[in-house]
């Protein structure tokens, strides 16, 4: 078709660029992750994440206030609860007075129109770092799973309006919605990490809540007989499709950039929002490389949220949330 059909011309000044551009990111699709401790006045920087923080109640709110005012609409919450705190069956997670269930409220005080997602999960209140209860060197389902859903009522009361289990145990959404709709929280969302890999990105994470898997002979050294072998595909599909049966509002593929083919996939394939984690170590890999001055740090981070929302993404759960839209002004 050559020379008539010349494919430089829709790329050749800036204006039809904009006018052919295919994609675009607002404040509108980001999910903001957020860590949150006890104390008060703190907001310390998590060495592994540069430019994130761990927030006590009150500057919580502040970020929340300041979150809303830039357009940033939605919240995800991560409690760091001391280890005097931690058991293998994650007790202080049920405490309705607990550092989670207060900070929802804090946010919601804050900041009432703030979407708030929780999540749920063992491992920040295990003292073994698993997503369930271990026993003989096993982590437990359905007994895990029970928790789960009492864990998920717990965040409901406080007045999350989404839980988010990140765990990976099979027939939670389902313990966890018939949990919900038996208490009577029929409106409360579940946004389900549906597609979540084995990864070793997670390590910027896992230092800030201080929730890795304990190094011991007794428990298992990693999270592979629950979280995804990053090799295999049609399982990520058979999980999202279980987990949409089984009550999710929406789904998630985790982590982001590596996994972009998971999420085009999926996206083809199912009919709910679709949401993707850039993940604590695709963020720290970033900052550590433009911090060396080896990397654009707007440019690239632009290039990956455009890829990721490309690929599929609804929402996108990042920690450059607020540097993007700062950047987009
Ligand atoms: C724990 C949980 C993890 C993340 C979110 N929830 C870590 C893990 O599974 O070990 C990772 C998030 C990130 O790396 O930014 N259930």
């Amino acid at each position: 078709m050559y020379p008539l059909i010349r494919n430089r011309r829709l790329r050749s000044n800036a204006a039809i660029r904009r006018l052919v551009s295919e994609t675009i990111i607002t404040p509108n699709d980001f999910l903001v992750p957020l860590f949150v401790v006890e104390g008060k006045g703190i907001k310390k920087e998590i060495p592994s994440m540069p430019g994130q923080y761990h927030l006590s109640l009150e500057n919580l709110q502040k970020e929340v206030k300041e979150l809303w005012k830039i357009g940033l609409c939605a919240v995800l919450l991560f409690a760091k609860v001391p280890d005097n705190l931690k058991d293998n069956k994650g007790t202080e997670a049920l405490n309705p007075d607990g550092l989670m269930q207060r900070a929802v409220k804090a946010v919601k005080d804050a900041c009432p129109e703030m979407l708030v997602m929780t999540d749920v999960a063992l491992d920040p209140f295990s003292i073994y770092g698993h997503d369930g209860i271990v026993e003989n060197g096993q982590v437990l389902n359905d007994e895990s799973a029970e928790i789960l859903a009492e864990m998920s009522v717990s965040h409901a009361q406080a007045g999350a309006d989404f839980v988010a289990p990140s765990d990976m145990m099979d027939g939670r959404i389902l313990t966890i919605r018939e949990a919900l709709e038996d208490e009577g929280y029929t409106n409360t969302g579940i946004m389900s990490y549906s597609a979540k890999y084995a990864s070793a990105f997670y390590g910027p994470f896992r230092d800030a809540l201080d929730s890795a898997p304990v190094d011991s002979k007794e428990i298992p050294k990693d999270k592979k007989t629950y979280q995804m072998d990053y090799a295999n595909r049609f399982e990520a599909i058979r999980e999202t499709q279980m987990d949409i049966d089984e009550g999710a509002d929406i789904v998630m593929v985790k982590p982001g950039l590596c996994y972009l083919d998971i999420v085009r996939e999926i996206k083809n394939e199912v009919d709910v929002p679709v949401a993707v984690y850039q993940v604590s170590g695709e963020y720290a890999m970033l900052k550590a490389a433009a911090e060396k001055g080896w990397l654009d740090h707007d440019a690239v981070m632009l290039e990956q949220l455009i890829a990721i929302k490309r690929a599929g993404a609804n929402i996108i759960a990042s920690y450059f949330a607020k540097d993007a839209v700062k950047l987009l002004g």
